[in-house]
């Protein structure tokens, strides 16, 4: 019995494949299995030909938004004279995403080499790594691998003997979900609250500190080693479904299936496996209702759309929804509907920054107005103020995150309608939320 789960056969294990393993984590054990080669082959290139490498692969960011990584670092200004910067988002405060907790408990060296090549490619000299500030054992293990790195002239003036300097510097949040926001991270970074910034600017030309900054997700960073070592046509060819959708995606996989966990599969396979097949399927007696499958903040799938869907970014918007962070809530018939959201929608007034007046407001009105349903002073009149809400939630603020409120919102009253007329027609009521 490996850690959390064996290797599932369907499993495509790139990431994921030291998960577990004690042995491999620590400095030595990440030497001996091949860890740093990728850096010192990228240190032999221009920055220019990694750049090229990590497009050609095709990937894309695994933070949320599956931006095309090469073309963002293409982004950097070249000659600019000015310092550079590099952030690994590591907050991963999504609900449901809990991936990139495991690339930095179990292979943490790995992570430092997709930093320092990202670094290197993008000109910067300094990378802040971004942890969440709930993630006390990873940051642990972060620390002593920084530690290590530098003892072992991985990090600092010479990089692996080059002269090349990267520096890593590790930034605790301190537990707010905007913070995994980039320019809210930004700010948290500068010592300032974590608002969210206007863009334009944008970070690469007006990040941190005013500098041009990159900001990428810890999956995004881990995965550049592999892409160095054996190739962008290998990365570029794991594909089952949309050729714009390629390598290996970890799944955060949780809710009311048999096997939660983190499972690693090709882009483009199918949900109806990862869900039944590698998840386990539902508890017995039990059948699918509904999916979230990008973290919480993405359309609501209902049975048939998630049965159909493959597991890619084109994929799932084809079946009404987004791949998101791909931290799949799935639930069974047992799943009160109009709850789940209201909760969702509690979370989002709960961490909203409460900088733009849609997102303040709308996320507390909409959790307000959830409640009433709830608890039985619900009216008709509801549905078209909750879609009101969502309409001015949607498109219209700094950032995403009254976006990722209405998402859940709307799509959970048009497929799971019959729920909210069971409270709004008195049927069902619960005494206090
Ligand atoms: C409210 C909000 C929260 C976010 N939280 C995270 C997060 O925890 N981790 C993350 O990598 N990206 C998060 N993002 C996305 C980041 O802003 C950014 O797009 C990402 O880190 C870019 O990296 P990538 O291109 O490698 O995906 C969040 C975005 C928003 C709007």
């Amino acid at each position: 019995m490996g850690y959390p789960h064996p290797i599932h056969p369907k499993e495509t294990a790139v990431l994921s494949t030291h998960f577990g393993n004690e042995a491999t984590r620590d400095y030595t054990g990440a030497v001996d299995r091949g860890t740093y080669t990728a850096l010192k082959k990228a240190l032999a290139m221009t920055p220019e030909a990694v750049i090229e490498e990590v497009k050609a692969s095709g990937l894309r960011g695994r933070g949320g938004a599956g931006f095309p990584t090469g073309l963002k670092w293409s982004f950097m200004p070249k000659g600019d004279g000015k310092p550079h910067y590099l952030v690994c988002n590591a907050d991963e405060s999504e609900p449901g995403t809990f991936k990139d907790r495991e690339i930095m408990r179990w292979t943490p060296h790995d992570l430092i080499e997709g930093c320092a090549i990202a670094a290197y490619a993008i000109g910067a000299e300094t990378c802040y790594i971004y942890i969440r500030g709930e993630f006390t054992e990873p940051l642990a293990i972060m620390e002593r691998a920084v530690t290590d790195a530098y003892a072992n002239g991985v990090l600092g003036a010479a990089v692996l003997g080059s002269s090349t300097r990267i520096d890593i510097v590790i930034h605790r949040g301190a537990g707010a979900y905007i913070c995994g926001e980039e320019t809210a991270m930004m700010n948290s970074i500068e010592g300032k609250r974590g608002n969210p910034r206007i863009k334009p600017p944008f970070p690469a030309q007006a990040g941190l500190f005013g500098l041009p900054t990159t900001i990428n997700n810890v999956e995004t960073l881990a995965a550049v080693p592999h892409i160095l070592n054996r190739g962008a046509a290998w990365y570029k060819g794991l594909c089952l479904g949309n050729p714009k959708s390629t390598g290996t995606k970890l799944f955060s996989v949780c809710g009311h299936v048999m096997k939660p966990g983190n499972y690693e599969i090709t882009m483009g396979f199918p949900m109806k496996d990862l869900i039944y097949d590698l998840a386990g399927g539902m508890r017995p007696g039990r059948t699918l209702k509904a999916v979230i499958p990008g973290g919480s903040s993405v359309p609501i799938m209902d049975r048939e759309e998630a049965e159909a869907a493959l597991c890619d970014y084109e994929g799932i918007v084809e079946q009404g929804s987004m791949l998101g962070s791909a931290g799949f809530i799935v639930m069974d018939d047992s799943a009160d509907m109009v709850y789940e959201i209201y909760r969702l929608a509690k979370f989002y007034a709960h961490e909203s920054c409460a900088q733009c007046t849609q997102c303040r407001e709308g996320t507390a009105w909409t959790t307000k107005i959830l409640e009433r349903i709830l608890t039985g002073t619900g009216r008709q009149e509801d549905y078209g103020l909750l879609a009101d809400l969502a309409d001015n939630m949607t498109g219209k603020t700094i950032c995403v995150l009254s976006d990722s409120c209405a998402a859940p919102v709307v799509s959970g009253i048009q497929k799971f309608r019959d729920e909210f007329e069971a409270y709004l027609g008195g049927a069902k009521v619960l005494a206090h939320v």
